[in-house]
């Protein structure tokens, strides 16, 4: 077996042809830099979540989660400072009216050389609440998630018995009229953050920050991202956010360029009220979703040279397979009956109900198996479970390993114990 390159491309390709990521409104022309998650897709992405979500929510005893509204009243926005500076400095071509960001290399590649004076353009996208578009009826969509904690602040203290230093989690979509989006789902319009605001005494941010930079980094590992490709970036002084006293990003090496996953910002006593015997200050670690889902895609993206199938299907070219850690994984086990014959079916499916009711399960009849073995290959399940035309003498099953292409014959009662073994590896 052997690990060749990865390129988004590649990526790209695999992601449509076996319905990890669709173009957004393709039918209709597309739109640009819109993407939707098919059936393999949503699996990942959730699997990602979830596993966030157990580990610092449900594993913390101090940090509670939230799901906060997407629209807010944009007097939130005004006091965070977003309407006034959450901008990029646009540059236009004059020429062909190209638009670049003027703090990035792009634009020096572009073919002219003609440009507009830099202007500050806004990224969040305006709509209008109600059947009057005016300015008192303007709305934005929220460009992160962290804004719905901060105004949800008192509610949380109120409501539980959290004290400082405690969190308050959340993931959700957000939205950003990006000048230059692209490369896949890296930037994109429309995403989802993954983020925490904790709270501490002044005084104790620089310590807890740093703890938290170890525990973003021990997250990314524990999800299964490979430590070569993953490095610290220290924002300079000069360039942090409106709020940020310092921003530490943890960047992975994506087929393109080495780029930011995650960020991690000091808000100091930039967004909390007033009011109480101190202002706390706040830690906040970022994760995009969608970028965890790329860099998970292109970790686990692996190609075997001269193919591997062993059946008559077997083209002897390049095969591919998704070596996805077993939790992320968007099926556990696929059950396969051999043939269409009604007796295998209906075993199958008795199968399929043993098992989904324990794991993520899919259930496939059409196609040679040589080609759906190569299906669950690419789409990174771990096991496939054949029903064949034994299964109606001896009621076992046959699973295949993605990983070692072993076969073993297991009897249908055990096999949702020895499977759940198998995962446990
Ligand atoms: N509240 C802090 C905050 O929003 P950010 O660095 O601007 O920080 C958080 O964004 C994370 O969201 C980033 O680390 C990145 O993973 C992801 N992200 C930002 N812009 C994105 C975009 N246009 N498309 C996809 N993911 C994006």
């Amino acid at each position: 077996m052997l690990k060749t390159e990865v390129t988004l491309e590649k990526i790209v390709n695999l992601a449509k042809r076996r319905g990890f990521v669709f173009p957004g409104s393709e039918i209709y022309g597309g739109l640009a830099n819109t993407w939707d998650y098919g059936p393999q897709g949503v699996e990942l992405k959730n699997n990602i979540k979830n596993f966030w979500w157990q580990r610092f929510v449900r594993s913390r005893f101090d940090i509670v989660g939230l799901d906060s509204g997407i629209l807010m009243n944009a007097k939130v926005w005004e006091a965070s400072g977003h309407i006034e500076s959450f901008t990029d400095p646009l540059i236009e071509c004059k020429v062909c009216h190209e638009r670049f960001r003027a703090d990035k290399e792009d634009f020096k590649e572009h073919a002219h050389r003609e440009w507009t004076e830099p202007q500050n353009f806004q990224m969040m996208f305006k709509t209008f609440m109600g059947p009057v578009e005016e300015k008192a009826s303007t709305v934005y969509l929220r460009p992160e998630t962290a804004q719905g904690m901060f105004v949800n602040y008192k509610n949380v203290l109120d409501t539980e018995t959290m004290k400082v230093p405690f969190g308050i989690a959340q993931i959700g979509k957000s939205f950003r009229n990006e000048i230059t989006a692209g490369s896949f789902i890296f930037r994109v319009l429309e995403f989802e953050i993954a983020e925490l605001e904790y709270f501490v005494k002044p005084g104790e941010d620089d310590r807890i920050f740093d703890e938290w930079l170890e525990e973003q980094m021990a997250f990314l590992l524990d999800l299964g991202l490979k430590k070569e490709n993953l490095r610290l970036y220290e924002h300079p002084k000069n360039s942090l956010a409106h709020y940020s006293k310092r921003t530490v990003d943890i960047e992975y090496k994506f087929p393109f360029v080495w780029e930011e996953l995650t960020g991690l910002a000091n808000r100091t006593d930039y967004d909390p009220a007033s009011g109480e015997v101190y202002v706390p200050f706040v830690i906040e670690p970022t994760f995009g979703i969608e970028r965890l889902m790329l860099a998970v895609m292109c970790d686990a993206y692996t190609e075997i040279e001269g193919g591997r199938t062993t059946t008559t299907d077997s083209t002897k070219e390049v095969e591919m397979m998704m070596k996805f850690k077993y939790h992320l994984a968007p099926y556990k086990v696929a059950v396969l009956p051999l043939s269409k014959k009604d007796e295998l079916v209906r075993v199958s499916r008795e199968v399929f109900n043993k098992l989904s009711k324990h794991f993520a399960t899919s259930h496939h009849t059409s196609q040679s198996i040589g080609r759906r073995y190569r299906r669950e290959d690419e789409i990174g399940t771990p096991f496939c479970v054949t029903v064949d035309f034994e299964t109606l003498n001896d009621q076992a099953v046959t699973i295949r390993d993605r990983d070692t292409m072993t076969q073993e014959r297991v009897a249908i009662d055990e096999v949702v114990e020895v499977i759940k073994e198998k995962l446990q590896n």
